[in-house]
């Protein structure tokens, strides 16, 4: 039994006196535990994809399944997180992090303490009664996902969380993402423009194309490359021919749109 599964969604945007076809026949599954990344170029329906998982846009035809019953009656927890961090300004660190159990008045021993951990974690415990405009873009993004693990997600949905940030920044922050997210066997679909890091994070890149937005190809990820750190694993010699097959792939589909 799938964890997730898409069944010929198709997806169209209307407005008042048009509408654009966002998303054509997607079909994909995705397991447990499984880390899957979206690529592809700008306007090709990833954003599309995830918040029609994430429950907040209803497609407009197709089936999207959580072990074999629609998303929006499985209760699936979700996590999203974004390219910007969307944290408040005038809340501290430790309030940012703590905002999901507050809202839902969960805020007990054993939330603190996770945060606490978390937050050690990811390299912030010294920083959590600061505002987040002392913190740089990294820290925030840092912050960002532990807002976001607090709250135990089955599935974690990453739109281009490490786009805005400079690339060492980034670099850091993929290693320190993919090393908790298997520590804590979490399922997640990154969405990223960026081929380098669709193979060093994932187990499976889906490469999508655009006009409309639909798959082009999925490719596995070399088992000896889905267990190294994102860092290694761009230095491993089984990287640049899998790179070279996923920018054929997108360049396929782009001379077909010329
Ligand atoms: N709210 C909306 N109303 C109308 N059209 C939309 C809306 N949101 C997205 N679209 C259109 O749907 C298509 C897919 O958009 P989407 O944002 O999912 O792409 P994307 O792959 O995430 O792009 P990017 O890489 O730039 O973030 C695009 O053609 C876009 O213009
Ligand atoms: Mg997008």
């Amino acid at each position: 039994m799938s964890f997730l599964t898409l069944e010929h969604v198709n997806h169209h945007y209307f407005t008042k006196d048009s509408y654009t076809k966002a998303l054509e026949d997607i079909s994909f599954s995705v397991k447990e535990g499984e880390f899957i990344a979206l690529l592809g170029p700008s306007g090709c329906g990833k954003s599309t994809i995830l918040s029609i998982v994430a429950g907040i846009m209803e497609h407009t035809s197709g089936k999207v399944l959580h072990n074999n019953k629609p998303i929006t009656e499985s209760g699936l927890a979700i996590g999203y997180m974004l390219q910007q961090d969307y944290l408040f300004p005038w809340k501290t660190i430790l309030d940012n992090v703590l905002l999901g159990p507050t809202i839902q008045d969960t805020v007990n021993a054993e939330i603190s303490e996770k945060t606490e951990q978390l937050l050690a974690e990811v390299g912030l415990d010294n920083v959590a009664n600061q505002y987040p405009s002392s913190l740089s873009g990294g820290m925030r993004q840092r912050v960002a996902l532990v807002r976001t693990l607090i709250t135990d997600p089955k599935i974690l949905l990453l739109d281009e969380p490490f786009s805005a940030l400079d690339f060492q920044t980034k670099l850091k922050l993929e290693d320190l993402v993919f090393k908790l997210l298997h520590a804590y066997k979490k399922t997640a679909i990154l969405v990223t423009h960026d081929i380098g890091e669709a193979i060093a994070m994932s187990d499976r890149i889906i490469i999508m194309g655009t006009s409309p937005g639909k798959i082009v190809k999925i490719v596995e990820v070399p088992i000896e490359l889905r267990n190294e750190m994102p860092f290694l694993v761009r230095r491993h010699p089984k990287y640049q021919p899998i790179f070279d097959k996923v920018w054929e792939e997108l360049n396929k589909n782009e001379s077909h749109s010329d």
